[in-house]
């Protein structure tokens, strides 16, 4: 594996990589954990070619947010990529990726605006920024995203139509820990006790999922899940609710596919889950 820290010299590499075969992008912030390392996985088995960049976005943090804190450790990163079979990692300073003067900012309406867009502004225009740095970056066939970030794979697929990004976008499967919890960066930092509470995320959504599947009313199922994160300790909570499976809008009743997302922080550790509900 090649761990590239500049336009240039990424640029030489990765064209030659294409020229014998397809190439896959998994973008990430490190700290990685088997989550990513699905992504990859998945990435291998679309393209000829991976490469995994490792970037903590100063852009998608909020000013309270963790961006000082958050787990850097790009030595085992990269350890774990080489295991994986990762071609090419991609690793640019905030230099290389904002230098001086830096000055445009790729924003999108309607998605972008609920959930996580509303509790964190700016986040995704962070994100869809970096992101769209990062494919013209890499050029790659293919990239990966994980439903564990459901709005934002949203976000990318909405972003690569509307700009006719000639990429095509592929989301994996959330990864979780044998007792449920979605596998997170940010699981680093609950204690004992909060990561047992943790667990109350997953379940509340899973419970509200299949009381809807079976005719509750959207309204009555989402105020369980509310009352049994509070109950394990969850404050703020940010939202629990129903979206259009593809657009995101907010919905009443559960009438087409639908994904249940929430958010909550449990301690200073911020959580988001999510979970596909399909109607009988
Ligand atoms: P990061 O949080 O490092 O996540 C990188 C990718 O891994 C994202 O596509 C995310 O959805 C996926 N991922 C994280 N946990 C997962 C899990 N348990 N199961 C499946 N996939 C999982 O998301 C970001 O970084 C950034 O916003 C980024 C897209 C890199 C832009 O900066």
């Amino acid at each position: 594996m090649q761990t590239f820290r500049d336009v240039p010299a990424l640029r030489s590499a990765v064209a030659a990589l294409k020229s014998d075969g397809r190439v896959a992008l998994v973008p990430t912030m490190g700290a990685l954990h088997d989550g990513h390392i699905a992504l990859v996985e998945e990435a291998r088995r679309q393209a000829d070619h991976v490469v995994v960049s490792i970037f903590v976005n100063p852009r998608q943090f909020g000013v309270n947010e963790d961006l000082d804190s958050y787990p850097r450790r790009e030595a085992k990163d990269a350890q774990m990529l080489q295991a994986a079979g990762v071609d090419i990692l991609w690793a640019p300073t905030v230099e290389v990726m904002y230098p001086q003067g830096y000055a445009t900012n790729i924003s999108l309406s309607g998605v972008t605006e609920g959930l996580d867009g509303a509790a964190r502004p700016g986040h995704f225009d962070g994100v869809a920024t970096v992101v769209t740095k990062l494919f013209n970056q890499v050029q790659p066939d293919i990239a990966l995203f994980g439903e564990k970030d459901y709005q934002q794979l949203t976000v990318i697929r909405r972003m690569v139509r509307d700009l006719d990004l000639p990429v095509e976008i592929m989301g994996v499967a959330t990864q979780r820990a044998e007792d449920g919890l979605a596998l997170s960066s940010r699981n680093a930092y609950l204690s004992e006790e909060e990561r047992h509470n943790a667990l109350a995320l997953p379940r509340a959504l899973g419970e509200a999922a299949r009381q809807m599947e079976k005719g509750a009313t959207v309204d009555a199922a989402i105020a369980k899940a509310i009352a049994m994160l509070a109950a394990h300790g969850f404050d703020p909570i940010d939202y629990v609710s129903l979206c259009d499976a593809e657009t995101l809008e907010p919905m009443a009743a559960l009438d087409r596919p639908a994904r249940l997302l929430g958010a909550a922080k449990l301690g200073r550790t911020r959580l988001i889950d999510n979970i596909a509900v399909n109607p009988a």
